[in-house]
């Protein structure tokens, strides 16, 4: 996305503000922009607040999107084996249009897999390649947090696709094999998807922990007198 792409976003949405503001810093592929809006839509609309851990975070734009989307989460964390030299410019892009932003998103360059995050946070992973996306559902049900994963790359020596494979496409059981993990270890899981004429690895898989069990009220007087 360079300046001579700002035309192609030129209304009042907070989808074209944020593109054009990325279009300034000029570095960023097209795809990665519309992938990290698609996803941050759609989660938003099921999972607000919390802290962000965007994983295999790339150039963080998922986490500064779902900042924007919800204000109520506190703020984010980026973590990436390798931190894209352009990062920084990206966000000080978004930064210069959205002050709010500012110290309120750090980047780790590290393994995903030393992220401790507490259950109230929320990790998200946009195409973490390969058994990447099941390591990120393992530090979420680790965590007992909430998670949102749109995989990529099917590694189908690496991924359990289980028994599925013998019913349906080798990807779709392994993205299968992840809902039913998800849903044992007690998770509310929604499945959906990005449109495919952004990317063709657009199934999106959200998933929460299920809730603490309520306290059973207390005996009202009434109860108390008819026992
Ligand atoms: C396909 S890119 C996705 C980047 C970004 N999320 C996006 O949507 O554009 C996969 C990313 O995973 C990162 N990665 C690979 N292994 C990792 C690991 N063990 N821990 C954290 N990040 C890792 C890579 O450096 C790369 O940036």
């Amino acid at each position: 996305m360079t300046v001579y792409s700002k035309k192609l976003f030129r209304n009042d949405s907070l989808e074209h503000r944020i593109a054009r503001a990325i279009c300034d810093a000029g570095c960023l592929p097209r795809k990665e922009f519309f992938e990290a809006w698609e996803v941050a839509k759609r989660v938003r609309r099921r999972m607000r607040g919390g802290h962000i851990y965007d994983l295999a975070a790339g150039h963080g734009v998922v986490a500064a999107i779902l900042l924007l989307l919800d204000d109520t989460s506190p703020g984010a964390t980026c973590v990436d084996l390798q931190r894209p030299a352009s990062q920084a410019k990206v966000l000080a892009a978004l930064e210069a249009e959205w002050p709010r932003l500012v110290g309120r998103i750090t980047y780790i360059e590290g393994d995903l897999d030393d992220v401790r995050p507490a259950p109230g946070d929320l990790v998200v992973s946009v195409h973490a390649c390969r058994d990447l996306t099941d390591r990120v559902l393992a530090v979420a049900v680790r965590a007992g947090c909430r998670v949102a994963v749109l995989p990529c790359c099917h590694d189908l020596k690496r991924c359990k696709a289980g028994a599925y494979k013998g019913w349906m496409e080798p990807t779709l059981a392994v993205d299968v094999a992840r809902v039913v993990r998800m849903e044992l270890a007690g998770y509310d899981v929604t499945t959906g998807s990005i449109p495919a004429a952004i990317t063709p690895k657009n199934r999106l898989l959200l998933a929460c922990p299920p809730s603490p069990p309520r306290p059973s009220p207390p005996p009202s007087a009434r109860d108390i007198t008819d026992a």
